[in-house]
């Protein structure tokens, strides 16, 4: 098992472009180290705010080894707790959502109210200070509709990206009139840096995706992946045709490239992921005018990536469970009103998705499997085709690197 120092010099090491070395995808020091580092000190997505519309409506997550609880409070607030029992330490909630008018502890009854505070201790004493035993926050911000937690002392900024999620997801009527139409969890056997890489390249999409390929181009130059400067005449053009109906559409990202955004059409003028190529869901989510403008692509890391449609849109969120278990989560949102059998079919709506995570899943785990045979040696990424991934291996190594390196003033002590 690597320590935080043996991390960082197995990172220094690396080849630029290249995959990274065994170690870093396996090892428990490693995981541990991307926990410390990147999990518990970057934001993170965790739900769509749809998913719990109603005062009292929560929803849990298991970040490492951080439980967190994310509440709708009677203001309408939405808070993000550790789902920790100030008493004795109980999860509040076990569930992966639920509703209640108060948190209350199953172990002694403890009694908490939707905003954290104490309510409620049975037979504490006359001493006993119900104010010094609130839940403990997390920091936790609703930006489009999209919730996101953090669990560092010092979240890093997040205001620039909070604005822009605002206007680019405002056509889908920034998912407020939305309902979660369907949710799907699986957990691929692979580390959660293979799980990303993954993601962040379509050179394996013609071999792997015969559903998803009727729809979603696996050209890099008409899904963006390199930048604003290599979209092709079709995107600029879409873009121009978004921008006159005033659809925010660009390319925009975090200079680190840490996250991207930009509204892509699907090819052949396909409606959305189905294999009809035609649209899901019959009533369209926000205010975008056509049936074919495409996807709002947006990933962030290290934990999510999107899709924002015009009848639909698809949130994924993966969490970190070992060095070769990652958690998968997968959410279809729909118009609220828009009602199943009726506007949409679920098979349709979901079909295409549940088999790109299936053959996703199975690439990734047999890429853990090749990683781990002591035969593996980094290859490189194409410059081409997974310039995606270059990006987020750079961006890895960068905050590991920050993070990890002794701070000039511990080399002043010295
Ligand atoms: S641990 Fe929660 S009430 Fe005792
Ligand atoms: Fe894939």
């Amino acid at each position: 098992m690597l320590d935080p120092d043996q991390t960082l010099a197995r990172i220094r090491a690396r080849r630029p472009a290249h995959a990274l070395e065994r170690d870093l995808y396996c090892d428990p020091g490693v995981f541990q180290a991307d926990l410390d580092q990147v999990w518990y000190k970057e934001w993170l997505f965790a739900i769509p705010a749809a998913e719990i519309p109603k005062t009292g409506n929560y929803a849990t997550l298991q970040v490492g080894a951080y439980p967190v609880i994310i509440v709708r409070g009677a203001d309408r607030e939405i808070r993000a707790f550790h789902n920790v029992c100030r008493h004795r330490g109980q999860r509040l909630s076990a569930k992966p959502c639920g509703s209640a008018a108060k948190l209350v502890c199953p172990y002694h009854q403890w009694t908490y109210d939707l905003d954290g505070r104490l309510l409620f201790a049975r037979d504490m004493g006359p001493d006993f200070d119900a104010g010094q035993f609130g839940l403990k926050p997390v920091h936790c911000r609703n930006a489009g509709g999209m919730v996101w937690i953090c669990l560092g002392e010092q979240p890093p900024e997040f205001d620039r990206l909070q604005g822009i999620l605002q206007d680019y997801l405002a056509p889908s009527g920034l998912l407020e009139d939305a309902k979660v139409a369907h949710s799907s969890t699986i957990v691929e056997n692979g580390n959660w840096k293979l799980v990303i890489e993954n993601n962040r390249e379509c050179y394996h999409c013609s071999g792997s995706h015969p559903s998803l390929c009727r729809t979603y181009s696996d050209d890099p130059l008409m899904t963006v992946m390199e930048g604003p400067h290599s979209a092709s005449p079709e995107i600029l053009s879409h873009w121009d045709r978004c921008d006159a109906a005033g659809i925010a559409s660009r390319f925009v990202n975090q200079d680190d490239m840490q996250w991207r955004l930009a509204r892509v059409p699907l090819m052949n003028h396909a409606e959305s992921f189905t294999m009809s190529t035609k649209a899901a869901v019959s009533r369209r989510m926000g205010t975008i005018p056509w049936n074919d403008a495409g996807s709002l692509m947006f990933y962030h890391f290290p934990s999510s990536w999107h899709h924002f449609l015009p009848d639909h849109a698809i949130l994924f969120r993966l969490l970190p469970i070992s060095p070769t278990e990652t958690e998968v989560t997968s959410k279809w949102l729909v118009h609220k009103d828009a009602v199943e059998g009726q506007d949409y079919d679920l098979k349709a709506l979901t079909e295409v998705w549940l088999s790109t995570n299936d053959e996703d899943r199975r690439v990734v785990e047999e890429n853990q499997a090749g990683i781990r045979s002591p035969a593996y040696q980094p290859g490189p990424y194409s410059p081409r085709q997974e310039e995606g991934v270059i990006h987020f291996v750079d961006w890895y190594c960068r905050r590991m690197t920050d993070r990890l390196s002794p701070q000039p003033q511990a080399l002043a002590a010295e």
